[in-house]
């Protein structure tokens, strides 16, 4: 990791501020001054500022029901970040593993540790993502069974080379005439629900994420967040 973001990571310290320390000369690796923000370094270097040792806080998980008009990025841009609604410190230096778009809601991991997100977004990963879709034409039993086998053959998205990976589309009720679904996927292709479905005829006019991996929202409401425990950081790791 770089030596300005180690600073950032364990103490309270912002970028700018642990690049100004560095310049003046007040932070040792191992022993020499050294003045290079981008200079790598890693937990078993001995790092000091001002002849106290740093150590370096864990990497950060959490979970967080989304709301709608909210956005996952790292800066307010039309709508508010999800970020705002973390009440932790430096929230803005954490990321977002795996976006929903303004319009989704549902479940988000954020962290700072990006190899455990690209576990969580890789496609080759295979992490299932479950959805429940609200449509605008319902499906009927009969029509769903077509539907069903071309969503695990692979659906070809508009001005995409590669078909989707196999998803598992499933009824919610088991009414005749169904506009609620659940839709399984294992990639994040860009708007891939929507496009999935508009690639098929249909319109998605609801969209809430239920699952990532083993990990639900359960008793989580609208805004609210939590850590993740030990046992579900070590899913992805
Ligand atoms: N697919 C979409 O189309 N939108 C999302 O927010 C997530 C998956």
């Amino acid at each position: 990791m770089r030596l300005d973001k180690f600073i950032c990571k364990s103490t309270e310290l912002t970028r700018s501020e642990a690049k100004k320390l560095l310049k003046s000369g007040e932070v040792r690796v191992n022993g020499d001054i050294a003045k290079n923000p981008a200079m790598q370094v890693h937990e078993n270097n001995n790092i000091e500022i001002d002849g106290q040792t740093l150590t370096a806080r864990g990497s950060r998980y959490f979970m967080l029901h989304k709301v709608a008009d909210t956005i996952c990025s790292n800066v307010d841009e039309g709508y508010p970040s999800v970020l705002n609604f973390l009440d932790v410190d430096k929230a803005f230096d954490l990321h977002i593993a795996g976006r929903l778009d303004a319009d989704t809601t549902g479940l988000v991991l954020i962290t700072d540790d990006g190899r455990w997100s690209h576990n969580v977004i890789s496609p080759k990963k295979e992490c299932q993502k479950i959805y429940r879709v609200w449509l605008r034409n319902p499906i009927t039993v009969e029509k769903s069974i077509a539907l069903i086998e071309q969503f695990t053959q692979g659906i070809q998205l508009q001005g995409e080379s590669s078909l989707t990976k196999p998803a598992i589309l499933a009824l919610v009720t088991d009414t005749d005439v169904d506009n609620e679904v659940l839709l399984t996927i294992t990639e994040g292709r860009y708007h891939q629900v929507k496009r999935m479905f508009a690639a098929v005829g249909n319109r998605v006019i609801g969209l809430h994420r239920e699952q990532i991996g083993t990990l639900k929202l359960a008793d989580l409401t609208p805004g609210e967040w939590r850590n993740l425990t030990e046992e579900e950081v070590a899913e992805f790791h």
